[in-house]
């Protein structure tokens, strides 16, 4: 049986995700508590989470997965109940969020729709991300397999994240790599991933300029110069319709 306790933790729980939301939704600004108990789906989806976590936790069989599964439907966020959310955080917007079994959160952590803290496979154990106090991860990122973002950085919108990130980071990209830390950009021969050296266009390069040789060598032989002028063939048909349409 779930005691007096449980719920009054739950409780107090549910104040300081309303003041979460409060804080860090400039929408939410000068609302009252009513109104974003009423119309904010990520303090739905928590308060529904912590119920569910609770009983989870109480071994409860079924009703758990129920909860999370109403929630979901109504919110489009997805918590399993036996993840583990710590005090205040904040999910905006909320729909597309998915937070996996064995993900872990911290207090103050700012989540926005789209996120996923997911596994990489079908690994057993733990194997969905543990987010530190502060973090912020942006809209659509994905955060996946069992690593560690460290307090108080910040994931892009749209990062795809698979390794550890450092405390007090700002990650970005895919795949997700730190572009400051600790307010500064990192340094060092592999920091600089706008100019990665391309192979490809390298080996075109190359190959190129030895036909050009090859070119001048043949006509040196034949005892002219000749230029190869490539044919151009006309994409659109001399009659009938544009295929470009318009
Ligand atoms: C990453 C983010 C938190 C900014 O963090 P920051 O520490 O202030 O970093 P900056 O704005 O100084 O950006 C650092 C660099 O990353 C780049 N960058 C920022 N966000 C990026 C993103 N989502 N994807 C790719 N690159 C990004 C910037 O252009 C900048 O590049 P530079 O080093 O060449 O100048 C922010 O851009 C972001 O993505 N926030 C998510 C917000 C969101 O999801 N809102 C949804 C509301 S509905």
């Amino acid at each position: 049986m779930v005691g007096l306790r449980a719920l009054r933790r739950v409780a107090s729980e549910l104040r300081c995700d309303v003041a979460a939301a409060r804080n860090r939704d400039p929408a939410a600004k000068g609302v009252s508590t009513v109104e974003i108990l009423a119309a904010w789906p990520g303090v739905h989806a928590l308060l529904a989470h912590r119920v569910a976590h609770a009983l989870h936790g109480a071994g409860v069989p079924v009703l758990p997965r129920v909860i999370a599964y109403v929630s979901r439907s109504a919110t489009g966020i997805e918590i399993h109940p036996a993840a583990r959310v710590g005090r205040a955080p904040f999910i905006d917007h909320g729909m597309g969020v998915v937070i996996g079994e064995t993900a872990e959160i911290a207090e103050n952590v700012t989540m926005y729709q789209g996120v996923t803290l997911g596994g990489t496979g079908f690994a057993t154990g733990k194997r969905h991300p543990t987010v530190e106090a502060n973090v912020t991860i942006g809209s659509g990122a994905k955060l996946l397999g069992p690593i560690r973002i460290g307090h108080g950085a910040k994931i892009g919108a749209n990062a795809v994240v698979i390794h550890d990130v450092p405390a007090n980071s700002t990650v970005v990209g895919n795949p997700g790599h730190p572009v400051r830390v600790e307010g500064r950009r990192p340094e060092g021969p592999d920091a600089d991933w706008v100019h990665l050296p391309d192979p490809i266009a390298d080996a075109i390069k190359t190959l190129s300029a030895r036909i050009a040789e090859l070119e001048r060598e043949v006509g040196d032989l034949r005892g002219r110069e000749r230029r190869v002028e490539a044919e151009i063939v006309a994409l659109r048909p001399a009659q009938g319709p544009n295929p470009a349409g318009g």
